[in-house]
Formats: C-alpha cells, sequence, structure tokens
C-alpha cells in the first residue's frame, strides 16, 4: 500500500513539475510576459470575476509596443498574444500556409460532430472548406432571403404581442433575438420549422444551448482537451454529450431520409449538403455523419453570434436616439422605394444599417480573439521573437477593435467610423469580428444577412429607449466566451403605428 502510496506521489510531483516547467516557456525564451498563475495561466479570474475580454484586453493594451508579440499562457499551454498589426496580417493572410490550423479539439471518429468545418484542420479542413464555400455565395443567400423575411416578420408580430402585454412596455430583448436566429438558422441549416419564436421551450434550441455549455466530462478533463487537444484525441476522449450528438444526428438522418424519399428540394443548407451527399463515391461527396457535422455548426456558430450581436445594435440604438432616428429614415424611404416590401436590394441600399451593424460589431465582436497554430517555425524578422511550431497564436479582435490608435475614443459607439472613406483611411485587418484571411468564418453574409433584416424591420415597428433597470455601460458574462450581456438587455419597446 505505501510503495503504491509512494509512486503516486512520484507521479504528482512529476506531473506538477512538467506543467511547472511549461509554464516557464516565456521566461526561458525572455520574452515579456505576466507571470503565470498555476494551472489556468491567464485566465485564473475567468467564469469567476471576469468575462475572457476583461482578461485579455488589459494584457493587450499593457504589452503593445514592446514587440510584435507577447506570451501568455493560454490555460496549460504557453501561446503567442499577437500585438501588432503586420503580425496579424502575415499570421492571417500573407503567411497563412503555415497558419492554416485553428487547433482546437476534435474526433471526428469518436465525436462525429466534432469533424465540422470550425473544429477540422490540416487537409481535412482544406477539403471541406472548398466543397462548402459554394453553399454561402451571394446567388444562394439571395435565394435563402425570402425565407429569413418570414421568420423576421414573426419575431415583429411576436415583439407586438410581448410589448403590448408587459409592464411599461419593458422587455428583456436578447432572448427573442436568440429565438428569431435559433428559427432562421433551423429552418436553412435543417429545413425544420422549428418555431421557438412561438414556443420557448423548442427542442432545438434547448439543444443548442446544451451543445455550448454542457460538456461529456467535468472542466477539468475540459480544460486538458482543450490544452491538449491532440493528446486528447489520440486518448479517444469525446467532447459532446451523447444526447446532443443523438439529437442532432438523428435529425439529420430522418432529414435526409425524408427529402430523398419525397424527392423535396428548398433553398437551404441542407439542399446543398444533400446535393454534395449524392455525389458521393466522386471526390468530393460528403456522408450523412458528415453533413450532421456541418449542419450543427451553422447552427452553433450562428445561432447566438447573430442573436447578441442584434441585441448590443439594439441596446447601442436605444442609448443614442439620434441614430436610431436617422437608421428609421433610412429604412423608411428605402422600403418605400421598394414598395414596401422587404426585399434583397432594398437591405443592400441601407448603407447606414451596414454601418450601424459595422460599428457594432467592432464594439462588440462576439468571437473576441481568433486563433491559429504555427505548422513551422516562423521567423517574424526579429530572431528574438521566432514563433515556434506548434504555438498556439492568438488575435485578440476585441483588443484591436478598442485600440485608440485606430478607433479614437473607442467606447464611443459611432457608425460614422465606418463610412467608404473612413474605412479606407485605416490599415487592414483593424476590422476583423469574422476573422480574416482564408480561413475567415464562412457563414459572414448569412450572419450579417440575418442580422440586417431583423434589425430593419425592428426599427421600422419599435422604438427602442431605455428602461430604469438599463444599465448605462453594459457587463459581460463571466462564463461564456462569446461576448454577451450579463443580465441580459432590458428596453423599453413601444410599437410605432403605421
Ligand atoms: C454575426 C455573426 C457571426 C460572427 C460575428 C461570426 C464570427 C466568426 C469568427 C470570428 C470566426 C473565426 C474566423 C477566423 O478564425 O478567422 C468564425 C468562423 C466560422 N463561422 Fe462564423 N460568425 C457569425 C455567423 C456565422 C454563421 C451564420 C455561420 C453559419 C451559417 C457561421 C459559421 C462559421 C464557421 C463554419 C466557421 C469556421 C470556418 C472555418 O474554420 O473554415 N458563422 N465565425
Amino acid at each position: 500500500m505505501s510503495t503504491i502510496i509512494a509512486l503516486l506521489a512520484i507521479v504528482i510531483t512529476l506531473i506538477i513539475y512538467l506543467l511547472r516547467y511549461q509554464q516557464s516557456y516565456w521566461q526561458r525564451r525572455g520574452v515579456p510576459h505576466d507571470p503565470p498563475s498555476f494551472p489556468l495561466g491567464a485566465l485564473k479570474e475567468w467564469r469567476r470575476t471576469k468575462s475572457f475580454s476583461e482578461i485579455m484586453a488589459p494584457i493587450y493594451t499593457k504589452f503593445k509596443g514592446t514587440g510584435p508579440f507577447c506570451g501568455i499562457y493560454f490555460l496549460l499551454e504557453p501561446a503567442v498574444f499577437v500585438l501588432d498589426l503586420e503580425l496579424v496580417k502575415k499570421v492571417l493572410i500573407k503567411d497563412f500556409q503555415n497558419f492554416q490550423d485553428r487547433g482546437v479539439f476534435h474526433n471526428e471518429i469518436e465525436d462525429p460532430l466534432t469533424g465540422n468545418l470550425f473544429q477540422l484542420d490540416g487537409p481535412k479542413w482544406n477539403v471541406l472548406r472548398k466543397k462548402l464555400s459554394p453553399t454561402f455565395t451571394s446567388g444562394k443567400m439571395k435565394l435563402m432571403f425570402p425565407a429569413v423575411v418570414k421568420v423576421a416578420q414573426e419575431l415583429i408580430q411576436v415583439m407586438g404581442e410581448k410589448s403590448k402585454n408587459a409592464a411599461n412596455h419593458i422587455l428583456e430583448i436578447t432572448e427573442l433575438q436568440a429565438r428569431y436566429t435559433a428559427d432562421v438558422i433551423g429552418s436553412c441549416a435543417f429545413g425544420l420549422e422549428c418555431n421557438s419564436l412561438r414556443n420557448p421551450d423548442a427542442e432545438f434550441v434547448r439543444m443548442g444551448r446544451k451543445a455550448l455549455i454542457e460538456r461529456r466530462h467535468s472542466i477539468l478533463v475540459d480544460t486538458f482537451m482543450e490544452s491538449y487537444p491532440r493528446l486528447a484525441r489520440k486518448l479517444n476522449l469525446v467532447s459532446l454529450t451523447k444526447e446532443v450528438q443523438d439529437f442532432y444526428t438523428g435529425i439529420v438522418r430522418k432529414t435526409v431520409e425524408y427529402r430523398e424519399q419525397n424527392q423535396v428540394k428548398r433553398n437551404d443548407f441542407m439542399n446543398i449538403l444533400l446535393e454534395m451527399k449524392n455525389k458521393e463515391g466522386e471526390k468530393d461527396g460528403l456522408s450523412v455523419e458528415e453533413i450532421a457535422a456541418q449542419a450543427y455548426i451553422f447552427f452553433l456558430a450562428g445561432f447566438e453570434t447573430s442573436s447578441t450581436t442584434m441585441g448590443f445594435a439594439l441596446y447601442e440604438l436605444a442609448r443614442n436616439q439620434d441614430v436610431q432616428n436617422r437608421l428609421r429614415q433610412e429604412i423608411n424611404t428605402t422600403l418605400a422605394q421598394h414598395n414596401n416590401e422587404c426585399t434583397y436590394e432594398a437591405i443592400q441600399q441601407m448603407k447606414y444599417l451596414e454601418q450601424v451593424l459595422s460599428e457594432t460589431l467592432r464594439k462588440y465582436p462576439v468571437l473576441p480573439w481568433v486563433e491559429r497554430v504555427a505548422k513551422a517555425d516562423y521567423d517574424t524578422g526579429d530572431p528574438h521573437y521566432l514563433i515556434e511550431k506548434n504555438s498556439r497564436v492568438l488575435i485578440l479582435s476585441y483588443g484591436i477593435h478598442h485600440d485608440p490608435e485606430y478607433y479614437p475614443d473607442p467606447e464611443k459607439f459611432d457608425p460614422e467610423r465606418f463610412t467608404e472613406e473612413e474605412i479606407k483611411k485605416r490599415p487592414a485587418c483593424t476590422w476583423i469580428p469574422f476573422g480574416d484571411g482564408p480561413r475567415n468564418c464562412i457563414g459572414l453574409r448569412f450572419g450579417k444577412m440575418q442580422a440586417l433584416i431583423g434589425l430593419a424591420l425592428l426599427i421600422k415597428h419599435f422604438r427602442f429607449s431605455f428602461a430604469p433597470q438599463t444599465p448605462a455601460v453594459l457587463t459581460y458574462n463571466k462564463e461564456n466566451v462569446l461576448l454577451s450581456a450579463e443580465h441580459g438587455i432590458h428596453l423599453k419597446v413601444e410599437q410605432i403605428e403605421e
């Protein structure tokens, strides 16, 4: 017994020693960094007192100017934290060949839904990205446009009913936006009328939230999997719960069978994915599991990102009544020129709406950082700042978007920053809410489209203003990696009489 205890003590001491050695990496390299805390590194306060961006933004400000990057410890692992815009451009665009991988956990055999475009790396990612790119062209967006407008009209109905019945017309608006985008993506990605706007307990949305929050293992194992994704895959670990796995795979299987048997064709992602399945046997065919994984990530990546963006936009419009009035004027004038119909062309014409959305995504980049892994040692031009093979590279969009060098008075919400002339004045990669380069957000057009349609119709039909409980400055949810308002967003919502 005492031998076992002694052996155990040796193993534990060895592991602690190895982890501590790993956490002395930046000191040994002589690269500026904050001393790490064991075992969560820079994220020690995460989920307790601060959100991810609130921890990372001060590090960006503190070390900017010291060199092309500083060191941090992201969970257990040393990581490169890029500070210099030139290096951002090189990593995302110019030297993309060396930074193609995102390096997050995936195990497509045991955990098939993780075989999706966001999580995959290497040649598998490359092949899949080529296959899926035609899914998101402007032509395809135009075909899906009417389906999105239909859900947006339902959102207007439900919002109208809720604001009429609410005390002083005060509503928590983020939940409704989430149900709107869930219904849009549910219908466009899975071909389902999930109708969560009317039925808040819709299983589809419940599972979406579970997929974002619940993991198969404890937070400790989860941290290990995120820190050492390749080792976790070799150990055959699985991240998603069986319930989430079975739910999404089941829906996709049923949809595929139904559509194939009844020869159903619709203008949605599922149709495009199915066309790829039917090419199976050819080089670019997709299996049902691969289809399920892509439909799943389209839902997950497209649902909360777009809805929280809409929530932040409404919050800023409520705070800046002049901006809201000017926007409403543009929406009404443009719609009048299009027979009062919300058409693809009408939305394209609303330039100020686009500026409002761009400024919202600047101030509140919902996914506040972009991540890559170096395939080989990378020379940044300064030998002291070599990026070693397999290093994790972080680019904090939130830090760049709030940097007064690029955006003076960064906390001010000012859509004038996004006129064509102002955009031209700024260097490349200063606005990266969708990432940049060949591995940017593939759903950029779709995400923008659903947010623009939703906002156009909401601002046409409702006036938004602060309620007594609306905070003058938003605080962020500490547990969510995505940027989201801590206590939701409460606004006064008044219907505008036609
Ligand atoms: C406002 C809405 C959205 C925002 C802010 C957003 C943001 C992002 C960001 C920052 C990335 C990482 C990019 C990089 O590493 O350079 C990303 C990747 C991705 N997004 Fe989005 N996204 C949005 C909407 C959507 C939608 C609607 C979909 C699908 C229908 C989607 C699907 C994806 C996928 C599949 C990837 C991985 C792409 C790849 O690795 O090749 N996103 N998104």
